[in-house]
């Protein structure tokens, strides 16, 4: 089954056409940062309009450039939520109205439920059951998976996401958006141990988050630098790489806390967090003394992209998921709520 994925969630526009039998044939992406640079974050009115300019000729093209005709098409995949309410609309209305011309069935996809299948477009997929850490810019959650739409909250947080926490950090520092990679890239020539950042929540039961006060210990942390005219370029390389460890190490603590309360093997991470290189080390380190192990996909499938769209839509449609005719689109839309499926 072939299948045309259609991403417009936020500010990144992706395309794909994936295989049930050959894989991801090809993808292409086309990202907004530059157009919502200078506000220092996403403007929906503006990502709406870039995404009608886009998604069309990104398609053709696509198409085009695969070699692969609309009669070859089985069936059409867009993000349905969650997002920004005007962006997922051009997507679902543009998905939905080619399945009626090309007379195929069409599934709106829940974004996050497209992040933690994305490790499966990689050579080594993980099996169903596994524990799965979502982290993006919007989302922090360990989720259950049981198998494909049957998902289980297991903890989530309670104030910011963990990417949202790298981006108002960076922010702070004076770097642009989007800061995980600015933090990331800076943090590599941080020394560590001369800033120690708090970890929030390790000491409580439970598996929630939260890294709100993590951001203030960061805001903080640079105002004193500040007027003890420390702030150098250095100084922000320690507080980025001490940042960096607390974030990491708070999220390492409770995948493992996750893994011992479902006695699960398998933790897949996902999510654009999930592309920084330091979590993925202290994850592997942690799941092998588990006698367990860590899946994730590559840099470019961790954030938002359409392949993954592509693939969720393929494993629903093959496993005879079907959906009225209308255009709907949930901005808001708890994992949980996912149709199961067999
Ligand atoms: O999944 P995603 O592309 O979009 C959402 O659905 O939110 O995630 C974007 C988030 C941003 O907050 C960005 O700063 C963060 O992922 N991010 C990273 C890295 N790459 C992207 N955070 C830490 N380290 C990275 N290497
Ligand atoms: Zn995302």
């Amino acid at each position: 089954m072939l299948v045309l994925g259609i991403e417009t969630s936020c500010d990144e526009t992706g395309i794909a056409l994936y295989d049930t039998e050959r894989g991801l044939l090809a993808d292409a992406l086309h990202s907004q940062i530059d157009l919502h640079v200078e506000y220092g974050g996403v403007v929906p009115e503006l990502a709406s309009r870039d995404h009608i300019r886009k998604t069309l000729p990104m398609i053709r093209q696509l198409m085009a450039e695969a070699d692969i005709d609309k009669d070859a098409i089985d069936g059409i995949a867009y993000t349905a939520g969650p997002g920004l309410i005007g962006a997922l609309l051009v997507g679902a209305s543009l998905g939905r109205s080619l399945a009626m011309a090309w007379n195929v069935p069409a599934v709106g996809v829940h974004h996050m439920e497209g992040h933690l299948l994305a490790p499966m477009l990689e050579d080594n997929p993980p099996a169903f059951p596994f524990v799965a850490l979502l982290v993006s810019g919007g989302h922090t959650q360990l989720v259950e998976v049981k198998q494909l739409g049957d998902y289980t909250l297991l903890g989530e947080s309670l104030d910011d996401a963990a990417g949202e926490a790298f981006d108002k950090a960076a922010k702070m520092m004076g770097l642009p958006y989007p800061g995980g990679p600015q933090i990331a890239r800076l943090a590599k020539d941080g020394v560590e141990g001369r800033f120690d950042f708090p970890r929030p929540m390790v000491n409580r039961p439970g598996l929630d988050f939260s890294f709100s006060g993590l951001k203030t210990f960061t805001k903080n942390t640079i105002a004193q630098c500040q007027r003890d005219q420390l702030l150098n370029e250095q100084t922000k390389a320690d507080i980025a790489r001490a940042f960096e460890e607390a974030v990491v190490s708070t999220l390492t603590i409770k995948c493992k806390r996750a893994l011992k309360q479902t006695g699960l093997k398998r933790l897949v991470i996902a999510g654009g967090v999930s592309a920084n290189q330091r979590l993925r080390e202290s994850l592997e380190t942690m799941t092998a003394a588990q006698q367990s192990q860590v899946y994730y996909a590559r840099p470019e499938y961790c954030t938002d992209n359409g392949a993954m769209i592509a693939l969720a839509g393929a494993l629903r449609l093959e496993a005879g998921h079907v959906e009225p005719l209308e255009v709907k689109v949930r901005p808001r839309w708890p994992l949980e709520e996912l149709e199961q499926l067999a």
